[in-house]
């Protein structure tokens, strides 16, 4: 061999080894296939089955073990693959320990959890991130829970929930992003990134869950886990399309719903979890079913029995039995008497090992098993001031008459009232999904209030009455309290248990006698400020009429009372957006910004046009729809071009002018109308927005481009495509005030 060969080997094996320096513990996902090949042949087929298998650690703390002796047999007799609801670096490390040294494959496990909006730092929920419009903010928010859920010893979250949600009956709309397919998809890509990190691989990243596919949120009647009956269409349009942004964002996993669509369980149905999510959006993660979602086949009646409902699962592409054990108890048996193929068994099982993988588990099964962890990053400041910014973000003003907010922080005297404002309730104010919060950790809005306000601000709290009860009631007191303010503040809405699962309510008023003691307070003549604290939109006509100022707080998390105080007395101008149509009353439900026009669109002077006798069709508060402190003015809505071809682009811009006096936030809104097409289209989309922030005076020129897939729908044949014809435009801070602007796509 040659000097000159010889030096050509070395560069030729120091370039290989540069190359591949940079992964040392990351491998390529040909290896990774190859390594799952490989402990694929050694498994038996209960192993396999075993990976398949996730079960809940008991409920109750017994000792500092979460496992019984039965479940632990499981373990060690390597027929569990994951565990849901086990937190805690030191129990998480027991438990793997078990499953790397006392099984015969040693495969590491999977902790899952229901992290939703923060962990012991709890965020606002999902609908009040939303409404911040702020995905870089929401980003963050999910980037602190994946943290706090590592230092506990998860995983896994199940999270982002990205369900569309049109009706407030359905007390799970907290847990989303609203009503809207596009701000939907913009939060579930940022969840979704917040969660996983731009590294699997490093400390503080968790594995993403999207949920729950699908089409969830469209139970009839918002009666949770009611049936599901959407046209393929509306399926795609609406419901889709946040799943889809959360799979492109990342996610490797999936978690399929109870409901059924059409009469197909969405746990059992081949369209949704093949079709759709891997031939169609080339998904290679895990599908995990809800809760005894395999078992629930047979009470959906497709079933005839537990082993009928785990072939129709995993067949499906239901790769794990979340809690039924159905797979590993009678999977085996479908498998030898030829029921079952053991090859859809071995893609079930390639599909786990994967993610385990690519998650790092292969390489530290203890990865998230630090004990010290839990005590430095739990509620750490730095996560408190993201909570609190996006507390802020999140709040929505729905009214201002006569600018009363923001209040002086010298006002001399404040009646603080409602069950929702004192310390005792402080547990409600984290909303639904929040276990772990401790309530003594929650600034409530009383202590909000005394830090901002001035010492000479004297704070008069009556709670008024319960939030749900009828009884204990001291509605007389809170109006003495009231008479002896300059300005009340009425702090109500719902307890946490009252949005979220299991929670639909058919009537959307605040609840218990909030409302009459809300009236007394107003008849006292005194200016008064409604906070609702809620999950969902409720039902505020009287209020819209009868009550200066209505605050839309939600369930803001750890840092309700500083960023309520915030913004009720001006040291942030609110800036939030409803991502959730507001109805007058339950009659009107459902009801969405984005709706069709009918064949007799409502006009005022016809009666035979498509209207109630009793309300109009208007909502209390639109989609998009959010008060600032400040105004803003649009003007000069320009189009790149008036007519493009079906394959361009189009730019538009719009100038916005802070015309008021002090410095605020904006979300410039784009909505498209397809004016004419083969089917009928919404009568607007949301398309785009952009939040900026203006000082007084200051004018920003705003860009939009609008591109082919902007324009495109499911035709007659249920393809893709983009039609010629006029298109309207509309830019402005809600779905309702808008300028207009047309273009036309020739062929
Ligand atoms: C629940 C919920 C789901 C949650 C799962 C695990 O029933 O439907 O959102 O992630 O079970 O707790």
């Amino acid at each position: 061999m040659t000097m000159k060969s010889v030096k050509i080997l070395f560069l030729f094996f120091l370039f290989n080894s540069l190359l591949f320096a940079q992964i040392p513990t990351r491998l390529l996902s040909s290896q990774i296939e190859s390594k799952i090949d490989s402990i694929i042949r050694l498994m038996t087929l209960e192993e396999k089955l075993g990976q398949l298998n996730q079960i809940g650690g008991t409920w109750y703390d017994t000792k500092t073990e979460r496992l019984n002796l039965e479940q632990t047999a499981m373990l060690k007799a390597g027929k569990i693959g994951s565990f849901l609801g086990i937190t805690g670096a030191i129990e998480t490390g027991r438990i793997q320990r078990i499953a790397m040294e006392q099984t015969r494959m040693k495969i590491p496990l999977l902790f899952g959890y229901d992290i939703i909006h923060g962990y012991s730092t709890i965020t606002p929920i999902p609908l009040a991130e939303a409404s911040s419009w702020n995905p870089e903010l929401v980003q963050q928010s999910a980037r602190i829970a994946a943290i706090e859920g590592s230092a506990i010893g998860v995983h896994w979250t199940y999270a982002p929930m990205v369900d569309i949600a049109r009706d407030p009956r359905w007390g799970r709309i907290a847990e989303g992003s609203g009503e809207d397919p596009y701000l939907g998809s913009v939060m579930a890509a940022a969840r979704v990134k917040g969660f996983q990190g731009d590294d699997l691989l490093k400390y503080g990243s968790l594995l993403a869950c999207v949920k729950h596919f699908a089409a969830y949120g469209a139970a009839e009647a918002g009666r949770d886990y009611n049936s599901v009956d959407l046209s393929e269409r509306t399926v795609r349009e609406i419901y889709l399309p946040p799943y889809q942004a959360a799979i492109d964002a990342g996610a490797w996993t999936v978690m399929s719903a109870f409901n059924d669509i059409g009469g197909v369980p969405s746990s059992g149905s081949s369209w949704l979890l093949t079709d759709v999510l891997r031939k169609e959006w080339g998904f290679t993660g895990v599908v995990v079913s809800d809760y005894t979602a395999i078992m629930e086949l047979i009470h959906h009646r497709i079933a005839k029995d537990s082993t009928e409902a785990g072939i129709i699962g995993v067949t499906s592409g239901v790769d794990i039995d979340m809690v039924s054990r159905i797979y590993v108890d009678k999977l085996t048996s479908a498998v030898r008497s030829g029921k079952l193929s053991e090859e859809i068994v071995n893609e079930a099982v390639r599909r786990v090992l994967r993610v385990k993988f690519v998650y790092g588990l292969f390489d530290d099964p203890y990865r998230n098993s630090k004990p010290g962890k839990e005590k430095e990053l739990l509620m750490k400041k730095e996560h408190r001031d993201v909570a609190r910014q996006m507390a802020k973000q999140s709040i929505v003003v729905l009214k201002n008459e006569r600018e009363l907010l923001p209040l002086s922080k010298n006002v001399r005297s404040i009646a603080l009232i409602g069950p929702l404002a004192g310390n005792e309730n402080r547990r409600e104010l984290v909303g639904t999904w929040a276990w772990a919060q401790k309530p003594e950790l929650v600034v409530s809005v009383i202590d909000g209030i005394i830090s901002k306000t001035s010492p000479g601000t004297k704070i008069i709290y009556d709670k008024g009455c319960e939030i749900e009860s009828d009884s204990g009631a001291r509605i007389e007191q809170a109006v003495k309290a009231a008479n002896r303010a300059d300005v009340v503040i009425a702090v109500m809405g719902e307890s946490q248990g009252l949005s979220g699962e299991a929670a639909s309510r058919t009537i959307l008023d605040l609840p218990g006698r909030q409302k009459e003691l809300l009236k007394a307070l107003t008849a006292t003549g005194k200016p008064v400020i409604l906070v609702v604290m809620n999950g969902r939109p409720l039902t505020l006509e009287w209020e819209s009429e009868n009550i200066s100022a209505i605050v839309e707080s939600w369930h803001l998390g750890v840092e309700t009372g500083n960023a309520l105080a915030d913004v009720l007395f001006g040291d942030y101008n609110p800036s939030g957006k409803l991502p959730v149509t507001f109805p007058r009353n339950t009659g009107q439900i459902p009801i969405y910004y984005n709706h069709k026009s009918t064949g007799r669109p409502f006009v005022p002077a016809d009666k035979y046009t498509s209207r109630y006798l009793d309300a109009p069709n208007t909502p209390l508060f639109p989609f998009g729809f959010g008060l600032s402190y400040t105004t803003f003015g649009y003007e000069n809505l320009t189009l790149s071009a008036s007519t493009i071809k079906s394959t361009q682009s189009i730019t538009v811009s719009v100038d916005v002018q802070n015309i008021g006096k002090r410095s605020g936030e904006e979300v410039v809104q784009l909505y498209l109308r397809d004016d004419v097409a083969s089917v009928t289209r919404s009568v607007k989309e949301l398309k785009g927005f952009n939040k900026i922030s203006l000082n007084p005076g200051e004018k920003k020129t705003v860009q939009f481009t609008i591109r082919p897939d902007d324009l495109s729908f499911y035709n007659l044949s249920m393809k893709k495509v983009v039609e010629p014809g006029t298109f309207t435009l509309y830019i402005g801070g809600n779905s309702v005030d808008c300028m207009e602007a047309s273009f036309e796509v020739i062929e």
